[in-house]
């Protein structure tokens, strides 16, 4: 399988060929053009945009304008406006969760998530339902990792006011059916708020489409800068809720007693906003779209297909999630009993480091890699897999006595060299095991996965 894009579009790839980035679902790397478009702002353009008297000036504001104009085309939004730009996905939701939340949810209310949350699309719904005495509820997933809808139906009443859901979950790369969800919303009169997080840097995205009232993504994670992101929102939700944040820029008129908001979207972007992450985020779009995002997508269906193939043949592997053969992400998540101490758990984890004196054995070889603790138990005879967001299991009760599983994120890059790590480790443990010796850090070291192609999507 040929590699989508080059190595050396990305700089810090290309000055590290040993490194095998397996993270991205984390942060992606950026392209050299991002880069440069970032510089080239500061290089050429940069001054404090909306302060208008001055000629740079009015260029930083129109880079700003061009940038959210282009990510409106990106995302297929037709209103520019509606697309605010914030810190990222979890700034987005938050602003979702305090400006339209403190506005709409009244005591009585329900505000239901679903069992695939990230933090960020979990915890600031959990706080608006304290805070104004709302039921909160969790919507349960199937077998298949995804939100279940039969279930989610008959969960919502006339008192629900918002469905928060992700789009592409970032545990199991389950794919959510978006418009059905916005659907099941509407017709009880909630709103559907849609995390992207995982779908933005993946699939085509037409927000105008998805028929949801809000949308969040993050820059960083789409070969973008970090520390930039998007709420996409509904005009009319946009307009008759208060603003999040207050201060420069988002304000009409100030008097001793009362002020008047912007129009949008500047009545979301309070203070001094980051131009130069706008314009580095509109060219990590160009990025995108010059790749294609429909062949993103395509490529990346092939390789989770290749990449559950390669790991279910390995001794003890477990997958969790869809079936490659199902619409799922490239985000892989599995468990490998024989090597438990190493995957399963931080604490085991770290007597392993302790124990050789040692960096992580994936780090040795180059590789880096994430790993995340969520809890899947069987819910029922059904097999119905519920997904506790990443709290759960910091709270020991609630986890006590159930099966606790560490899941190694793996985005779909270079899942064959990782698959030879696993391999080579496990072969190399036996063979040391057999010669009655110890593993230690440079025999580690020594764990060449070899000269397998590294593919960049
Ligand atoms: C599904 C999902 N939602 C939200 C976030 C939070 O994104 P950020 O940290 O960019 O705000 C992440 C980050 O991993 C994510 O995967």
């Amino acid at each position: 399988m040929s590699a989508l894009a080059p190595r050396q579009d990305f700089p810090l790839l290309a000055g590290d060929p040993r490194l095998v980035y397996l993270d991205s679902a984390a942060t992606s790397q950026k392209p050299g053009v991002v880069l440069d478009a970032m510089r080239e702002y500061y290089e050429h353009d940069n001054a404090n945009p909306h302060r208008g008297a001055y000629a740079l000036s009015a260029r930083a504001t129109e880079r700003y304008h061009d940038a959210r104009v282009r990510l409106a085309h990106f995302f297929g939004v037709s209103d520019a406006a509606c697309l605010l730009f914030t810190r990222g996905t979890t700034e987005s939701l938050n602003l979702v969760a305090y400006a339209w939340g403190r506005h709409a949810v009244r005591a009585g209310d329900e505000i239901v998530v679903t069992g695939a949350e990230h933090h960020a699309n979990f915890v600031p719904w959990q706080q608006l339902a304290h805070e104004r005495g709302a039921a909160f509820r969790i919507a349960p997933l199937n077998a298949t990792g995804t939100v279940d809808l039969i279930q989610l139906r008959s969960m919502v009443s006339s008192r629900t006011r918002v469905i928060a859901f992700p789009h592409v979950s970032n545990v199991l790369g389950s794919m959510n059916d978006v418009p059905e969800i916005a659907r099941i919303a509407h017709e009880v009169g909630a709103i559907a708020v849609c995390d992207g997080a995982q779908s933005a840097p993946h699939l085509p995205v037409r927000f105008d489409e998805l028929g949801v009232d809000f949308y969040a993504a993050s820059g960083h994670k789409m070969c973008g800068p970090m520390g930039i992101g998007v709420l996409i929102g509904r005009r009319a939700l946009l307009e008759e809720m208060p603003p999040f944040m207050t201060g420069g820029d988002m304000i009409r008129s100030v008097g001793d007693d009362r002020t008047t908001w912007n129009d949008l979207p500047h009545k979301f972007e309070a203070g001094t906003p980051n131009v130069s992450g706008a314009v580095g985020m509109a060219a990590a779009a160009d990025y995108l779209d010059s790749l294609g995002m429909q062949r993103v997508r395509d490529h990346e269906r092939a390789l989770v297909r290749y990449a559950c193939e390669r790991l279910a043949a390995l001794d003890g592997l477990r997958i969790y999630g869809p079936d490659p053969s199902c619409e799922r992400s490239g985000v892989v998540s599995f468990t490998l009993g024989e090597i438990h101490f190493f995957l399963r758990d931080a604490g085991a984890f770290e007597s392993f480091r302790r124990q050789f004196d040692a960096a992580r054995p994936a780090q040795l070889v180059g590789i880096a890699e994430r790993i995340q603790h969520q809890r899947a138990a069987g819910r029922n005879d059904r097999r119905k897999m519920l997904l506790g967001p990443d709290h759960h299991l910091r709270d020991r009760d609630e986890t006590r006595g159930r099966e606790r599983l560490a899941q190694q994120c793996v985005d779909f890059f270079a899942v064959t060299r990782w698959c030879e790590v696993i391999r080579r480790f496990k072969e190399q443990r036996r063979d040391l095991r057999r010669r009655n010796e110890r593993l230690n850090v440079d025999r580690l070291r020594r764990l060449d996965v070899g000269a397998t192609e590294v593919l960049v999507g």
